[in-house]
């Protein structure tokens, strides 16, 4: 389905994007997976995905950084010489009540989920336009549109994604460029398994589908946006949250 695509997925060697990957993969596109931390894994990820044929390079840097981002975007179009999608995933949590929370607590969680996505789309922007074409879909969360005690820098890191894709959607419109969020709800990832046990109780209580999401549950819906069949979609939010939010 994508032969001859590239994809950027940051954070894309765990977890939901680690899932997005594979599934790219699988469907033909070559990826190029950012990761902030632990080569080791990332090197053994992209081995057992060379393993099954798969085109895949690794790269370490910080979306946090406008820097690493511009190298990283060198360094995957110095590999395969275009880049068709960016899937903006990288995040992170550090959930204190705001009473507890510190500044820095703030400025790290906002600087990558929201100002990471800036730096990533920044960095290959020009190299879309220019072709003509492109895809970036943005992942944010179900606490974007609910927040969640514990995570007001987390919400306002989500929520800030909405409002950034609207505005890049609207930008783009006439370039042959989508942009979309998909918003995942409680997915079975280390990210949620850090959740204190009580609390995740109550939160799988509170699911209609009284489940966590798979990994793989929103990375088909990812996929789907970036086909050439979806190419009349953009600004919009899809929610992969078993009904937690409607
Ligand atoms: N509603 C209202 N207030 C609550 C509350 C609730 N459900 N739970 C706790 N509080 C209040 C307490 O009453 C207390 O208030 P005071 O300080 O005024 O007395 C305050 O919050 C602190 O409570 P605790 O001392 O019990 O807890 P803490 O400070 O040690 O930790 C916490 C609080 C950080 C929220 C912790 O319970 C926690 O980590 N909860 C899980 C948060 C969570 O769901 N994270 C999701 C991670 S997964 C993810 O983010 C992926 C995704 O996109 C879905």
């Amino acid at each position: 389905m994508f032969k001859g695509r590239v994809a950027v997925v940051t954070g894309g060697t765990r977890g939901i994007g680690a899932a997005i990957t594979q599934d790219l993969l699988a469907n033909g596109a070559a990826v190029a997976a950012g990761y902030s931390r632990g080569k080791e894994s990332a090197e053994k990820f992209k081995a057992e995905m060379e393993a099954n044929g798969a085109t895949i390079s690794v790269h370490q840097g910080r979306v946090d950084d406008a820097a690493d981002c511009a190298r990283v975007v060198d360094e995957v179009l110095a590999r395969f010489g275009r880049i068709d999608y960016l899937i903006n995933n990288a995040g992170i949590t550090l959930d204190k009540t705001v009473r507890k929370m510190t500044i820095e607590d703030w400025h790290q969680v906002v600087n990558v989920n929201l100002s990471g996505a800036f730096h990533m789309t920044k960095a290959l922007l020009e190299h879309m336009i220019e072709r003509g074409s492109g895809r970036i879909v943005n992942i944010s969360s179900v606490i974007g549109e609910t927040g969640n005690v514990g995570q007001a820098n987390y919400a306002a890191s989500k929520s800030g994604l909405f409002g950034f894709t609207k505005s890049l959607a609207l930008e783009m419109a006439q370039k042959g460029i989508t942009v979309n969020v998909v918003a995942p709800g409680f997915i079975a990832t280390e990210m949620v398994a850090a959740i204190p046990p009580a609390a995740l109780e109550k939160v799988i209580e509170k699911i209609p589908q009284r489940r966590l999401g798979r990994p793989d549950e929103v990375a088909r819906v990812v996929r789907f946006l970036l086909e050439d069949d979806a190419s009349y979609i953009t600004g919009t939010v899809f929610h992969v949250n078993g009904g937690l939010d409607m």
